[in-house]
C-alpha cells in the first residue's frame, strides 16, 4: 500500500488537553500507510485581508504544512456549541485566496473529545459544514467520544478499553482508505 501523509490539527491549545491525547491515539491506532504531520494554528494572527498582499510567514508556513499533505485530520474541543477560534481562524486563512483554497478537493477527517455528554457533536456539525462550502471531502461517519475519565486514553496515546480502541483504529483506517482513494 502507498503511503500517504495526514495534517493533524488539535483545536486545543492545552497541554493536558483530551483532544490532544486522543489526536495521539488516532496516530498511534492508524494503520502504516499514513505519516502524521503535526501542524500548529496559534502563531497566525486574526484573518484579516489588509495583511493579503504580504501574509505572514506563520500563515504561510501553515498554508503550505497543510497543502504538502494528502489529507487533514481535526481533532477539536466544542467551545460553546461550536469550534475554538484557533481552528477557525486558521480554516479562514486556508480558504483565501478562493482559487487557492487549501480545502478544496483536501480529504478531511474530523473527531473531538468532550467531558460532556454530546463529546463535541455540535462543534463537529459546525466543522462539517464549514469545510463542506470550501469543497472539502470531509469523511463520512461520526467520531464524537465523551470523555468520562481521564483514563480512558493515556497522555501517550495508549487506549486500554478495547471498544474504544476498535472505533478508533476503524476510524484511522477509514480516513487511510479515503486518502488513498482520492490520491488516485
Ligand atoms: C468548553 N467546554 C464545552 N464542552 C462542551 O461539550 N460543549 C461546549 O459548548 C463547551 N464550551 C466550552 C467553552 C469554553 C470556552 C471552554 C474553555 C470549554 C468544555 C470543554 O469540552 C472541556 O474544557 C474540554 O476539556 C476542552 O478540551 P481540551 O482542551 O481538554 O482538549
Amino acid at each position: 500500500m502507498s503511503q500517504h501523509s495526514v495534517a493533524m490539527l488539535v483545536g486545543s491549545l492545552r497541554a493536558q488537553s483530551i483532544n490532544l491525547r486522543l489526536a495521539r491515539a488516532i496516530e498511534r491506532h492508524a494503520p502504516a500507510s499514513l505519516t502524521f504531520r503535526w501542524v500548529r494554528m496559534e502563531a497566525m494572527p486574526y484573518y484579516n485581508p489588509d495583511l493579503e498582499p504580504d501574509r505572514p510567514a506563520a500563515v504561510t508556513a501553515f498554508t503550505d504544512a497543510v497543502r504538502a499533505c494528502d489529507a487533514v485530520c481535526i481533532v477539536t474541543p466544542e467551545y460553546n456549541r461550536s469550534i475554538p477560534a484557533v481552528l477557525k481562524n486558521a480554516i479562514d486563512w486556508g480558504s483565501k485566496p478562493v482559487d487557492r483554497s487549501l480545502w478544496r478537493d483536501k480529504v478531511v477527517a474530523t473527531s473531538g473529545a468532550s467531558p460532556g455528554g454530546i463529546g463535541t457533536a455540535l462543534a463537529q456539525a459546525h466543522l462539517r459544514q464549514i469545510l463542506a462550502v470550501q469543497g472539502a471531502h470531509v469523511q463520512p461517519g461520526e467520531v464524537y467520544i465523551s470523555f468520562r475519565s481521564p483514563d480512558m486514553i493515556a497522555e501517550d496515546g495508549t487506549i486500554t478499553e478495547a471498544p474504544l480502541r476498535d472505533f478508533i483504529t476503524t476510524f484511522a483506517t477509514r480516513l487511510a482508505a479515503l486518502t488513498a482513494r482520492m490520491a488516485g
